[in-house]
């Protein structure tokens, strides 16, 4: 058996441990009277109650190993006059379940913010601006930039959804990276103009085709060079480079790079590891005032993993950031 167990005799006594319960404890109690083994108040009720009342009995069971806290779910379960002790770990489904919670406790907060704006203004349409034509309109403005941010987050977190679910078939159609590259420039030329900077764009000849899903590819590319007009944008623009096919360590494989380099703000190094968890912003105000949800990053290092690939961020403080890319050619 792979699970911890234990069986306790009429006597009190631990008669049967297995060996991966004595990894667990790190003792052998065989021979010793089982509350010197389990310890904890609600494992001994449990095992207690199992024996006086004949019915199976559990417990919620928590042991420090190393640095970090496992939680069991322990079994006491009477047989002939015995109690069998089985342990099972539910740490991952405990880490998964409070991973959720977060998520759920963020997404409310991010919805909240604009939905409370905009009943504010009702509000205010509704009593003090009732005859005030100017006033309305400018809070319709806001209402509507309020309401288009609400729109945004709910189609990124479908879009995340999405993506995690398809995380684990990796996508094979060959896709042209230079097309995705002259598409995205072409799309996001006037972004890049209305705040001041330019696209430029470096797509070698003779590049082959990578295996990939073109519309998450797509939808990286875009993501990657919205942020770096956002947070990035210069006179010096923002240059968006393919690489030709090269070994890359990391991947242990051959794959083609993907940069997108600004000359902006840049970001601390400490943040650099955060950046692909949900909803984290370096600058909240900044993020939000351009309309970020905080979700791009995420869905980014999703379609990333589901390609196989590896995504680096490297940064200058003040001189600006590149984030790259790496796709590997080959389905191995
Ligand atoms: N090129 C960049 N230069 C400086 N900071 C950046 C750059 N790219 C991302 N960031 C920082 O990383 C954060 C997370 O980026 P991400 O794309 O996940 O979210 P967002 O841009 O705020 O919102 P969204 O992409 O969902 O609209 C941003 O809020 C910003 O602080
Ligand atoms: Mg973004």
């Amino acid at each position: 058996m792979k699970s911890p167990l234990m069986l306790i005799g009429p006597e009190n006594r631990v008669l049967v441990q297995n060996e991966a319960m004595t990894e667990l404890l790190k003792i052998d109690f065989r021979g010793r009277q089982y509350i010197t083994a389990l310890r904890q108040p609600a494992a001994i009720d449990a095992v207690a109650n199992a024996q006086k009342d004949h019915v199976t009995k559990s417990a919620r069971y928590v042991l420090h190993v190393g640095t970090r806290d496992r939680i069991f779910e322990l079994s006491a379960i009477p047989v002939d006059g015995h109690v069998i002790v089985a342990f099972e770990d539910q740490t991952a489904a405990e880490e998964t379940l409070s991973l959720r919670r977060d998520f759920v406790a963020n997404v409310s907060h991010e919805l909240r913010t604009p939905l409370t704006a905009i009943l504010g203004f009702i509000e205010t349409l509704q009593g003090p601006a009732r005859d005030d034509a100017t006033a309305q309109q400018r809070f319709l403005g806001i209402m509507a930039t309020e309401a288009d941010r609400l729109r945004r987050l709910v189609d990124d977190l479908l879009s995340l959804s999405r993506v995690e679910e398809l995380e684990r078939t990796r996508p094979v159609e060959p896709v042209d990276l230079g097309l995705i590259v002259s598409q995205a420039t072409e799309l996001l030329g006037a972004l890049a103009a209305d705040a001041g900077t330019k696209l430029i764009s470096r797509i070698p000849n003779d590049l082959p085709k990578v295996p990939g899903d073109d519309a998450q590819l797509q939808q990286v590319l875009n993501n990657l060079i919205e942020n770096a007009i956002k947070y990035g944008a210069t006179d010096a623009g923002i240059e968006i480079a393919l690489h030709p096919p090269a070994f890359e360590t990391a991947l242990h494989q051959t794959a083609i790079r993907m940069t997108v380099t600004d000359h902006g703000i840049g970001i601390p190094a400490h943040h650099l590891i955060r950046l692909t968890e949900r909803f984290y912003r370096v600058d909240l105000h900044r993020s939000r005032a351009q309309g970020g949800t905080g979700l791009g990053l995420a869905i980014v290092k999703h379609i990333t993993n589901r390609h196989r690939g590896k995504l680096l961020f490297e940064s200058v403080e003040g001189q600006g950031t590149t984030v790259t890319l790496m796709l590997p050619v080959a389905v191995t």
